[in-house]
């Protein structure tokens, strides 16, 4: 556990990720590490404007890829890298495992165009553990349903989550090294559990 590492936390909403992810920090915390925890889209000023956008407005599923990377863009550099440089971990709440899993299979961007933007924006430049939170649709829809506001992708269809979902699980099964699947319909208890396992394996 020497040099600092960037962390991402992904899932279909409604997985608990959000939950989890404060314990995982302070776990870290614990360990003496010093952690910042940040979020997609957002995590910079402009970010933050750009997810209020896109959490709001409707746009072309491509403008919303776009402005995706954008965000991003400014987040890499403005934050996550300067942190890690300064030997600060960073955990994100999402990073472009969403873009592809969201815009790529939920709105049906193509994925080489997806690619060439992460080539753009972060060639050579991943995080070093994603933590993919994994439930059945119908669970997570339930675990929303107890929000009272919800936003313009929250409000899809299930079927629009199921091919979320599974695009996230093809870019699991694409990259084992760098995730690690987590059964998010287990118990807080038993997923922390998983998740101490991670930290170990850090
Ligand atoms: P999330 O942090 O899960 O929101 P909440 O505050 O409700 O927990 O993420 C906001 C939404 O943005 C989520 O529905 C997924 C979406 N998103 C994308 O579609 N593409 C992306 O690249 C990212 C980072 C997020």
């Amino acid at each position: 556990m020497n040099k600092a590492k960037f962390i991402t936390f992904e899932g279909v909403d409604g997985a608990g990720k959000s939950t989890h992810l404060a314990w995982f920090a302070d776990a870290l915390r614990k360990r003496g590490k010093e952690v910042l925890v940040t979020r997609e889209p957002g995590g910079t000023p402009l970010g933050e404007c750009l997810r209020d956008i896109l959490l709001n407005q409707p746009m072309h599923a491509e403008t919303e890829a776009l402005l995706m990377f954008a965000a991003r863009l400014e987040h890499i550099e403005q934050v996550i890298k300067p942190a890690l440089q300064r030997g600060v971990w960073v955990v994100s709440d999402r990073f472009s495992d969403a873009s592809f899993a969201y815009q790529g299979g939920g709105r049906g961007v193509k994925v080489e165009k997806l690619e060439q933007l992460e080539c753009w924006v972060h060639e050579n430049f991943q995080p070093d553990l994603t933590l993919l939170f994994d439930v059945p649709v119908e669970v997570a829809r339930q675990r929303l349903s107890k929000n009272t506001t919800l936003d313009r992708f929250e409000q899809e269809k299930d079927s629009f989550f199921e091919k979320v979902r599974q695009a996230y699980l093809d870019r699991c099964k694409k990259n084992p090294d760098r995730f690690a699947l987590i059964n998010a319909a287990k118990t807080p208890e038993e997923v922390k559990e998983d998740l101490e396992k991670e930290i170990l394996s850090l």
